[in-house]
């Protein structure tokens, strides 16, 4: 049976899109129960609602802790029987809760080869420091900010000074690249 995952988004979710995708073609064996997301307004919610994939939706200010938004989270994914969650622009720190509910099953996508430019915006971070290579890094996800133990990297060429170029080439690199590492770790 394919191994039950959650996307996690809080945005525009191109890569929850590029992952049901890959589903549907058959390239990603995985099923994708539900999408997690703290952005009730994110375009991401309309994707998931498109594809038909259920979306839970959570605000964690309604929450007296982030434990118990946590937990809350967790619940729900139990009761769904999911088994992997997998970060796509979910621009939160995992805490305990979710790390012990999930130990070593918790994946992330970010835009550059960690441990380069770690945390909120990565691109323009490469783009302005001047590096002229750049790129995607998929990870498991610790209590760090960016710091779990990497499972795929791929380069990426700055297009000097231009943000948004640069971006659009990584968009596309993320949206492979995440396919290939969750093949090779869902097995
Ligand atoms: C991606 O660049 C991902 O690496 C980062 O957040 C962005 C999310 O983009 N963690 P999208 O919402 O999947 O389009």
């Amino acid at each position: 049976m394919a191994p039950k995952i959650a996307v996690f988004a809080s945005g525009s979710g191109s890569n929850f899109q590029a992952l049901y995708d890959a589903i549907q073609a058959g390239d990603l064996q995985a099923e994708l129960v539900v999408m997690v997301t703290d952005q009730p307004q994110a375009f991401v919610v309309e994707r998931a609602n498109k594809a038909g994939v259920e979306a839970l939706t959570f605000s964690p200010k309604t929450f007296a802790t982030k434990a118990m938004y946590e937990q809350a989270v967790v619940e729900a994914l139990q009761q769904r029987g999911v088994e992997w969650l997998v970060l796509a622009g979910y621009m939160r720190l995992v805490s305990d809760v979710l790390l012990h509910a999930y130990p070593n099953r918790i994946v992330n996508i970010h835009p550059s080869l960690l441990p380069s430019f770690p945390g909120k915006d990565a691109i323009e971070q490469a783009v302005a420091h001047g590096v002229k290579v750049t790129g995607v890094t998929v990870h498991y996800v610790d209590e760090g900010m960016d710091t779990g133990p990497i499972i795929a990297q791929r380069a990426v060429l700055v297009t000097e000074g231009d943000v948004e170029a640069t971006a659009q080439a990584i968009h596309q690199v993320e949206h492979a690249l995440y396919t290939e590492a969750l093949n090779q770790i869902l097995k």
